[in-house]
């Protein structure tokens, strides 16, 4: 008889650029204050990428530490799913440069634009994989260098994102543990409110703009605010009722880090005390969709995750895209 398996997470990684910038060092870039930064948002600083650096170098790190905390060879791996807004090219995919970079020989790769619910939604396909038996071991990478997607003028973005990769290895598990459940969904009717163009924009699109900033980050930041709140909330009630498990039965929920008013928001919402949700944010900013593996990876190395804990990760983002997961922890 076949032994019925989950898929979990058995492994994960993180990596960061050396240079970081204050809210001191954007005091010197722009008209605002380590203050108004600190307070409205709860970050103090982020890490900013080399402009000779490809994103592909700090997404390759990340997995191969992620790899090696799985305890399986590379030569294992047998697909990639890169998530990223922020490629180096579109292609080759940000997944084929870490296949070549880390000698992942026998993985399919690929990338998925999610925004900065990439990873909840990458986790969703990896379970479908694994669980369908179709592959064995994938490798979730989630590298972003939003840094190279902001103007450095325009106050309202600058100051939110920083750049930085998390990785995560996803295989069977057979203890009982792994991906309980993933609830996805988006709102693309609300997409206007935060865009970044590639090959084409609308003229509308482009005066919002910065003269020759036609690829940054334009954000109408307290529409997002106003729906992250109410989403972040929303998509964790329905993932617990699709789990049918109770809020106080859950150990950590790791959000995806934009703002720490959104985190209070929602953490006030559903009554779970803020010991409760993880934030890195003070040192990292936004990182997309590279902020849940590397929170989850923290938490790890940190010793505040035990076998079976009972996780729940939710991000919102560009698109608009959400998603929530509730993970029994495997490690
Ligand atoms: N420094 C100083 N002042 C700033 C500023 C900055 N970096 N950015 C904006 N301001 C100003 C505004 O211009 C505005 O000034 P005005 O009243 O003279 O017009 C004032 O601060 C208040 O702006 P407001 O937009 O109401 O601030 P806020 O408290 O809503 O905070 C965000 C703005 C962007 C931090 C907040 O809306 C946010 O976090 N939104 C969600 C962003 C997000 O999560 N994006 C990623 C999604 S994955």
């Amino acid at each position: 008889m076949t032994k019925h398996f989950k898929a979990g997470i058995i492994g994960t990684g993180s990596a960061f650029p050396e240079k970081k910038l204050t809210n001191f060092d954007l005091e010197k870039m722009v008209e605002t204050s380590d203050e108004w930064i600190s307070k409205r948002t709860g970050i103090k600083e982020r890490f900013i990428i080399d402009e000779n650096m490809p994103l592909s170098v700090l997404a390759s790190e990340a997995s191969k530490k992620a790899v090696e905390d799985a305890g399986i060879n590379v030569e294992d791996i047998d697909l990639i799913i890169a998530t990223t807004i922020t490629p180096d090219y579109l292609s080759p995919s940000l997944a084929c440069c870490v296949q070549k970079d880390i000698g992942a020989i026998n993985a399919a790769a690929f990338d998925v634009n999610a925004a900065c619910t990439g990873f909840v939604y990458a986790l969703q396909m990896a379970q479908g994989l694994i669980v369908s038996g179709i592959h064995k071991n994938i490798l979730i990478v989630s590298a972003e260098a939003l840094t190279r997607a902001v103007d450095f003028k325009d106050r309202n973005t600058c100051v939110l994102f920083g750049d930085g990769a998390g990785a995560a290895v996803i295989s069977r598990v057979e203890d009982g543990t792994g991906i309980e459940s993933v609830h996805l969904g988006a709102i693309g009717e609300m997409g206007s409110v935060l865009t970044i163009p590639c090959f084409y924009s609308t003229e509308e699109d482009r005066s919002k703009r910065g003269e020759g900033m036609d690829r940054v980050i334009w954000m109408d930041g307290s529409e997002v605010f106003v729906f992250a709140s109410r989403i972040m909330s929303d998509a964790t009630i329905s993932i617990l009722e699709k789990a049918n498990t109770h809020i106080d039965d859950i150990k950590y929920i790791f959000p995806h880090q934009a703002n720490i008013r959104i985190l209070q928001n929602a953490a006030k919402r559903l009554g779970v005390p803020m010991e409760r949700v993880y934030s890195n944010l003070e040192t990292t900013g936004n990182i997309s969709s590279a902020s849940i593996p590397v929170c989850l990876d923290e938490a790890s190395k940190k010793k505040m995750l035990q076998k079976g804990d009972k996780l729940i990760l939710v991000a919102f983002g560009g698109g608009l895209t959400y998603g929530a997961s509730l993970v029994s922890w495997s490690k």
